[in-house]
């Protein structure tokens, strides 16, 4: 069941995702060679829980970390670790925050120092894959419209779909209906709804699209070892458009 978000409700996702935005911009400054990612998790889950919400990845399903740290070929899930940031990576911080019950997802993928031209293709486009599959967002379309229109991007730009992994609704659970691949035909899947919320997550990888999951049971790399990049916002589906929640 996908539900409708009651004007309360909204309004506290609506703090949550803010909470969610401010962290990324919190933590950029420190995304450089050198830092620990335990170090990013725990200035993460200091500055969450001082803004009055609680990190959501904190022991869901039992994930050890604060915030997911994904670098390079690490897709999503990467758990933080005394492995340190080096000049050249790339590194995504998926960043869950709990305000009053609800929940605010966003992941983004970041350049440390100079990266290769090969990365910031995959970044660039994977960032304006997320905004096409937004872009299509109003009440009345499919599900499976935003997973055409991010797929179609992609592709047409050479970069592969992760297929394993999906976006999902938000709301007092972190995951929640309906799913939402990021790839897909128009006209097919849910119609979306005012006052329902979606977390839009491509994750693009520069080589195949294959992957799979790493020993620790969480951490999910590309088959080819190329690097994979990583963009969610969470949206509230209104009338004519949508309303990001997790805007900086
Ligand atoms: N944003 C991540 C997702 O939607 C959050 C994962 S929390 C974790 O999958 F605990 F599963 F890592
Ligand atoms: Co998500």
């Amino acid at each position: 069941m996908i539900n409708i978000k009651t004007p309360r409700e909204i309004e506290l996702m609506r703090v949550a995702g803010e909470i969610v935005g401010e962290t990324h911009k919190y933590l950029i400054p420190y995304l450089k060679p050198g830092i620990t990612t335990k170090k990013i998790d725990s200035l993460a889950r200091d500055y969450i829980i001082k803004k009055g919400a609680t990190p959501s990845c904190y022991h869901y399903d039992g994930y050890p970390g604060n915030i997911c740290i994904s670098i390079n070929d690490e897709v999503v899930h990467g758990i933080a670790s005394e492995r340190k940031l080096c000049d050249g990576d790339i590194v995504t911080l998926d960043i869950c925050a709990c305000y009053k019950g609800y929940h605010g997802d966003s992941a983004w993928t970041y350049p440390v120092g100079n990266i290769s031209d090969d990365k910031k293709y995959l970044l660039e486009h994977t960032e304006k894959s997320l905004y096409e599959g937004l872009s299509v967002i109003k009440a009345g379309v499919h599900i499976g419209d935003i997973g055409e229109a991010v797929q179609k991007y992609a592709e047409s730009h050479n970069l592969g779909v992760v297929k394993e992994l999906v976006g999902h609704g938000v709301g007092n659970h972190l995951h929640e209906d309906p799913d939402v691949p990021n790839y897909g035909r128009k006209n097919t899947g849910p119609v979306l709804k005012e006052g329902m919320v979606i977390a839009v997550e491509p994750m693009i990888n520069f080589g195949t699209a294959d992957v799979y999951l790493m020993d620790d049971d969480w951490t999910v790399v590309t088959a080819d070892g190329l690097p994979s990049a990583h963009f969610e916002h969470t949206v509230l589906i209104t009338k004519d458009g949508y309303e990001i929640l997790t805007k900086r």
